[in-house]
Formats: structure tokens, sequence, C-alpha cells
């Protein structure tokens, strides 16, 4: 007998995995939450593809951010053309907002998205290849209330949806003007300890010297401590600006912790950046978004000079948090009225009448794929729901339909034709 071939076990890619049913609760109240206090807060949704230009992402994200350099999702299309899958979400919005004549309308625009992102990272806790975003972007106003604004949104929405433990890190990383003079201190204290620093560092410091400050190695620690700090570089606008945003965050009593080693992996930030942290003894801190301002991007990317701010909640790792935290979900759907079936007649019936049922705006339960009255009713009873409708082979038949009110048990049959209205009438009562 030829040896069977054993069946390949298939499963997700690398760091994907699937969003099953017992999750899907969370997801929806944290979108549904999010989206809600968006449009409050004024802003309005935009989708965008989820492949785009490579370049989109060399020239907006950054040639030599870490993002660009060794986690794109690259692809050559057919036509020859190099596509990636966003691994993050403002470059494509900011193409957007040009591409569609955003920029002549009255400004600020205020944009949200959320949607998947992907990024060939080593995953690990709370580190997904494929994962999800919820955005913000402002475009068009220069001003610091912009900035903390988007601060009290996040901070707004967790409160929402039951999260306490929070802070923000906060920096600036000031503008063309000052940001020139503060790399080259950085630098100059740097080259005195050069073999001190790992040797990333070194690279650092000849490609991205503000990015020296991001260093996890040990070694580098007590030199990145004593490094020279962005906010004594900054000039006399940015300093205002972010007095200004910190004085907001003062006046709503949001948090916030100075971070000047603070940088982002992202090379298009100018004045403010922060990242929102959960904050657990013992565990270390997770970074649930961040965002900043980023002043040269639009015009970077081909468009008028154009300020813009903006920031990303990483949707999987609040998710994680809600779950632990026992964040009360609230109910699920709110049951009026449970349809029994019953027979091949009755099957076919009342698959129509379900639908009228929900055309009315009684929201209906059913359990078509049952054929016992007993457990059919018994999921009726189950849901809590008031009346229960019986439509058997007889009913069928007839073109009628019995209500049978859960709790007394009584029993009355009426035409279908009229079940909508007798329901109202009971409602009403
Ligand atoms: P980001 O800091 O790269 O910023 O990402 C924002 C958040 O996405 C992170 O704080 C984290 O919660 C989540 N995240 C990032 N990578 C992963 C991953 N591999 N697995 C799970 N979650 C992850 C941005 O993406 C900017 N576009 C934010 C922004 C908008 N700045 C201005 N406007």
């Amino acid at each position: 007998m030829p040896k069977k071939k054993k069946q390949k076990e298939w499963q997700a890619p690398k760091g994907m995995r699937d969003l099953l049913p017992p999750e899907q609760a969370f997801w929806d109240r944290l979108i549904k939450a999010a989206q809600d206090l968006a449009e409050d807060y004024g802003f309005q949704k935009v989708e965008t593809p989820i492949l785009e230009d490579t370049e989109l992402f060399i020239k907006g994200t950054g040639q030599t951010t870490d993002i660009v350099g060794k986690q794109m999702y690259s692809l050559r299309t057919a036509g020859g053309a190099s596509l990636t899958l966003r691994p993050e979400g403002t470059p494509g919005v900011v193409r957007a907002y040009l591409e569609n004549g955003m920029a002549s309308l009255p400004q600020p625009i205020k944009l949200f998205y959320f949607g998947p992102m992907f990024r060939y990272e080593q995953p690990q806790a709370g580190r997904w290849r494929q994962f999800y975003q919820f955005g913000l972007e402002v475009f068009g106003d220069p001003g610091a209330v912009l900035d903390a604004q988007i601060i009290q949104f996040c901070f707004h929405l967790f409160k929402i949806i039951g999260l306490k433990k929070l802070s923000v890190q906060i920096n600036s990383l000031g503008c063309s003007q000052c940001r020139p003079a503060y790399r080259k201190a950085l630098l100059d204290y740097y080259r005195y300890r050069k073999n001190k620093i790992c040797p990333d560092c070194r690279r650092r410091m000849k490609e991205n010297p503000l990015r020296l400050l991001d260093c996890k190695e040990e070694k580098c620690q007590p030199i990145k401590v004593q490094a020279p700090a962005m906010v004594d570089y900054l000039c006399d606008e940015c300093n205002k600006h972010f007095k200004e945003v910190l004085e907001f965050l003062d006046e709503l009593e949001i948090p916030y912790f100075l971070n000047s080693a603070l940088v982002r992996g992202l090379d298009y930030y100018t004045k403010t950046i922060f990242e929102i942290f959960w904050d657990e003894e013992g565990v270390n801190q997770i970074a649930l978004g961040g965002g900043g301002r980023y002043d040269n991007l639009v015009k970077e990317l081909g468009g008028k000079p154009t300020p813009a701010v903006g920031m990303a909640l990483g949707l999987d790792r609040i998710v994680e948090l809600m779950k632990k935290e026992n964040v009360r979900l609230g109910g699920g759907p709110n049951f009026k009225v449970f349809l029994v079936q019953l027979g091949v007649m009755g099957k076919k019936k009342s698959l129509k009448l379900f639908e009228r049922l929900h055309q009315a705006g009684l929201a209906t339960a059913e359990s078509i794929s049952r054929d016992s009255i007993k457990a059919q009713l018994k999921i009726a009873d189950k849901l809590g729901v008031k009346f229960a409708l019986i439509l058997g082979q007889q009913e069928a038949l007839d073109g009628t339909v019995i209500i049978r009110d859960m709790q007394s048990g009584v029993q009355e049959t009426v035409p279908q034709e009229k079940v909508v209205d007798e329901l109202k009438k009971r409602f009403k009562k």
C-alpha cells in the first residue's frame, strides 16, 4: 500500500493571527467608542488603500528609519510597479489629502482612520506583523491647542473604555531652524565618547544622530542620560509652542512626563512628539499609541507648506489590556422577539417574516438551524425576549403566526400580515 501523504497543517503567516468571535466584542467596543468620540471631536473618516507606492514610505516615513530599512512588506506588480503594504497610516493620509484637493478646502482638515498595518518585525508579546491602528491627523493648523487636543482625545477614549493607568511622555524635536544646532551638540558629545558606545550607535552617528537617544543597549545608558537635551536648544517659536502644549495639558489635568530622550522611530516629526504608556508596576511600559507634529511632511510630499499633527493608537495592545482589566462591554444586541419555526413549511415562511420584523425595527433573534420547539424556546428564554413567535406547519398553511408571551406563557394566533402591528401594540402596553 502506498504511504498516505501527511496533510499539511495550515497556519496563519508568522506574526499574523485570526481575531476570533470571543474577542470581537472587545474590538467592536473599542472601535465604536473611538469612532464616535472622533466624530464628536470634529474628525471625519477616511479610508486609504492598504498598498501604496513604496516611494511614499521612503520619502514619508523616512529612509533611515527601521520601518523603511527593515520592516516593509514590498512587492512588485505584474506591471513592474513597487508597492508596499502600509507599515503606518500617516503617509497614505497625507497623499489622500493632496490627491483629493483637501488642501484647497477650509482648513483645518481633521481626519480619522483605522485598519491593518504591516511591519516585518520580530513577533513578541504585543508586537505583530499585522496589527491594527486607529489614527487621527489634522492638517492646516499650527496651533499648540491641537497637539493638546489629540492627547486629550486619547485620554478621553481610555476613560470611556475604562482603562486608567496611563501616562504620556512628551518631548519637542524643534524645527529645521533649531534642530541642526542640537544635532551638532549631540554629535560633538558622542564623538568624545565614541569608543564607549555600541556599534549600532556608531552607525546612528552617521545615519541619524537623533536616534542615538533611542538606544536600549546597557553600556550606552550612562552616556545617553548625560547627553544634551533638545529642549535646551529650541528656538523661541518652538519653545513657546512647547510651553503652550504643556499649559494646555496642565489645564486638562493630564499627567505628563518630559522625556528628553524621546525621539520616536519616524523621520517626519517637528516640535511636539508624545507616546502614551500603560503603567503597571513590575511590568515593562507598553506604548499604546504615539504621535506628534509633522509640519514639513505635506510639503515634502509635494504640497504647499502645511502644518500637521496626528497620532495612532495600537488597537491590538489596547484590546489585550481591555481583556486583562475585565473591561465591561455593555450588553450585546438587545433582542425583543424570538422567531421559532417548525417543519419545512414553517422554516420557509419564517425567513421572509424574519426580514419583515427587522424592517419594522423589531430586533428579532432566531435559531433557524434548530428543529425542536423546546430547544428554540430555551434560547428565547435565555435571551430574555418578551415575545416568541411560533410559525409551524399549520400556521404556514393558514397564513398565521402564534404570539407567545414568554413570561405568562399565554399564546394567541394572529394573521401574519398583522403580526408587526400586534407586537407593537403589546410593546406599548
Ligand atoms: P507608531 O508609534 O509607529 O506611530 O505606532 C503607533 C502605535 O501602534 C504604537 O504605539 C503601538 O501601540 C502600535 N504598534 C506599532 N507597531 C506595532 C506592532 N508591530 N504590533 C502591535 N502594535 C504596534 C505611527 O504609526 C504614526 N503613524 C503615528 C502618527 C500619526 N504620528 C502622526 N500621525
